[in-house]
């Protein structure tokens, strides 16, 4: 998963919307930290970075981990995020929307964490606009699930980010990359209804 998400074409997304993080950050599915090296630590006052899995935050280098900033990891999912409400000014989710279990509670929880004057940014793959690509997506997820850590190929990611009480001021979308299958993605960010 590490290799995968660590591609030149998912790195490219990276670049360009992680730097549009501000003041207190909560990460959600952080997994092996590929996306610390573009916070702009001038921007950025501390990072929360919450994941199920133990063996991905091991990976990120250092211990703590050292960053211009506090950075705490948290073991958990994104369907009970351990903060307050109203507590992130920005919350970050990549390529992880796609394998969150109950994507609608998640939302719900990245809503009540969020500051009112908050954002959500997300970079995520997702459900191809052609009819073609979609009908595959629909077929191969229930084969590509078991063997991806639980990923959906076929997630309407901008349906669901805005019927889960956002509203998406920016977005970028098309293939970033030659296998359609999984080469749809999605990049913005989202405020809250
Ligand atoms: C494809 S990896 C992406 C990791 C990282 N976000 C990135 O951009 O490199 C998917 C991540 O989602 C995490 N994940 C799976 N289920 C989750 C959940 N319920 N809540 C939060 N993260 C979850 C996985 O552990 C994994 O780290």
């Amino acid at each position: 998963m590490h290799r995968v998400c660590a591609h030149r074409d998912i790195t490219d997304q990276r670049e360009k919307i992680i730097p549009l993080a501000r003041g207190k950050v909560l990460e959600i599915g952080i997994g092996s930290g590929l996306n610390l090296p573009f916070y702009n630590p001038k921007s950025v006052t501390g990072l929360w970075g919450i994941d199920p899995s133990r063996m991905l935050m091991d990976m990120i280098p250092g211990s703590p981990v050292r960053m211009p900033f506090p950075v705490h990891l948290m073991a958990g999912s994104g369907e009970q995020i351990p903060l307050d409400p109203h507590t992130a000014d920005t919350v970050v989710v990549t390529y992880t929307l796609c394998s969150i279990p109950d994507i609608q509670q998640a939302l719900a929880e990245m809503r009540r964490v969020l500051k009112p004057s908050g954002r959500l940014i997300f970079c995520e793959h997702g459900r191809a606009p052609d009819r073609g690509i979609s009908r595959w997506q629909d077929r191969l997820t229930p084969l590509w699930k078991p063997i991806s850590g639980g990923c959906h190929l076929n997630r309407p990611i901008p349906d669901l980010i805005r019927e889960n009480g956002f509203a998406i001021q920016k977005m970028d979308a098309g293939y970033v990359s030659p296998i359609r299958i999984s080469g749809f993605h999605y990049r913005g960010f989202a405020v809250t209804r």
